[in-house]
């Protein structure tokens, strides 16, 4: 065991301060990471804060971050994947079965005994898995991801996570050129649902609470802008839509949303707000509409995610930042004030 710089938080209310965390030395299966950069995804922040509770309680200390990409420095003996100098990639899963169908059909996302990057049970050390705030990680090398060279590293960090929660739902609900998809929330996610559906070819159009995110959201991809809180532009679209994505990240009106799907549309949830949305049954019924969620995605579709982003040169656009910012980060998240990504730069955590 060695030990790793690292911030975290103690409580549900306590900012998020320097702290040094224990790190397992690397089995022979295990890739070691010095971080370079972490994304800040609302997931940190809803569990940071303890929001989730009724789902999945937040042990403390809580050191968050899924958004991974480093180098590695060191390898077990029976890594075959990665040599020390790579540039590697962790998200929001670090360890699962391998066992069970789900792992067997590469859905590691469903697998019952999948162990989350953070706030999980720790196989190896005991207490909870501490996650990317931090400046070392080690991983088995099944969850251990490739970097496409030309990216961007500060932008690729984001795609572990807003990457791939925004491309597999895209994917698995047949997003294709010619169809017509919504995207709901212009943050770290919703900009990325943004770049992939337009570089998949579809009718974008973005539906915003931040009027002043208009411009943006034409240069992220989308072909029209709908500002929420204006119903008769969204009126305008109603029964249109062939998929909606929605990723807003508190309490909102999803019917509004569940009206503008055309016959058999299909909206897919990939925000969790902290409490339940009232669902009105006659939007479904009436259209044969569908309601779903999606989680991240699996290994294998989170390697073709990131190769698709080599090949398209599709990163986040970050805003990077010092570790030491992290809570005014957090507050700025909560204002929706944030293009479109912060992405942790850990060479800040030297001088702690
Ligand atoms: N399913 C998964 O596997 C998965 C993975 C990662 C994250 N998530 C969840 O996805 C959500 C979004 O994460 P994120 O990192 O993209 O967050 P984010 O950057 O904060 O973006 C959320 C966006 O939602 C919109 N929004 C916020 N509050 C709203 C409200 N009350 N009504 C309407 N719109 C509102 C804002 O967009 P506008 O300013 O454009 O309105 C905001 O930028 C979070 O709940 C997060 O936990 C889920
Ligand atoms: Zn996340
Ligand atoms: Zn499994």
């Amino acid at each position: 065991m060695y030990n790793a710089k690292a911030y975290s938080a103690a409580s549900a209310t306590s900012p998020l301060v320097s702290t040094t965390i224990t790190r397992r030395d690397p089995t022979e299966h295990d890739v070691q990471i010095q971080i370079l950069y972490c994304g800040i995804c609302h997931s940190d922040l809803h569990t940071v804060r303890n929001e989730w509770s009724a789902f999945v309680p937040t042990v403390y200390p809580c050191v968050p971050g899924h958004e991974i990409v480093g180098r590695v420095t060191n390898i077990g003996s029976a890594v075959t994947k990665f040599k020390p100098g790579d540039i590697a990639a962790v998200g929001c899963m670090v360890d699962s079965d391998g066992t069970c169908p789900e792992c067997l059909a590469g859905l590691e996302q469903f697998c019952a005994n999948t162990t989350y990057t953070y706030n999980a049970p720790d196989k190896h050390l005991g207490g909870v898995t501490y996650g990317g705030y931090s400046d070392r990680i080690v991983v088995d090398q099944r969850f251990v991801l490739h970097v496409p060279a030309n990216l961007n590293l500060a932008g690729a960090a984001p795609l572990l996570c807003a990457g791939i929660t925004t491309y597999s739902p895209l994917h698995h609900w047949g997003v294709t050129k010619g169809k017509k998809v919504g995207v709901v929330g212009l943050g770290g996610l919703g900009h990325m649902g943004v770049k992939f559906a337009h570089a998949l070819g579809a009718h974008v159009v973005v539906f915003t609470t931040s009027p002043h995110k208009k411009e943006d959201a034409f240069r992220l991809g989308a072909d029209e802008v709908v500002i929420s809180k204006n119903a008769d532009e969204v009126q305008k679209h109603a029964g249109s839509f062939d998929f909606i994505l929605d990723t807003v990240s508190d309490d909102h009106d999803i019917n509004a949303h569940i009206n503008l799907l055309r016959r058999d549309g299909n909206i897919t949830l990939v925000g969790a707000p902290e409490k339940p949305l009232r669902v009105s049954a006659f939007g479904l019924i009436t259209g044969r509409r569908s309601l779903s969620g999606s989680p991240i995605g699996g290994i294998a579709e989170t390697q073709e995610m990131l190769d698709f982003c080599g090949q398209h040169n599709i990163t986040a656009d970050v805003e990077v930042i010092p570790i030491q910012k992290v809570n005014e980060a957090y507050g700025r998240l909560l204002r929706s004030d944030v293009k479109y990504r912060f992405s942790i730069d850990m060479a800040s955590l030297k001088s702690e």
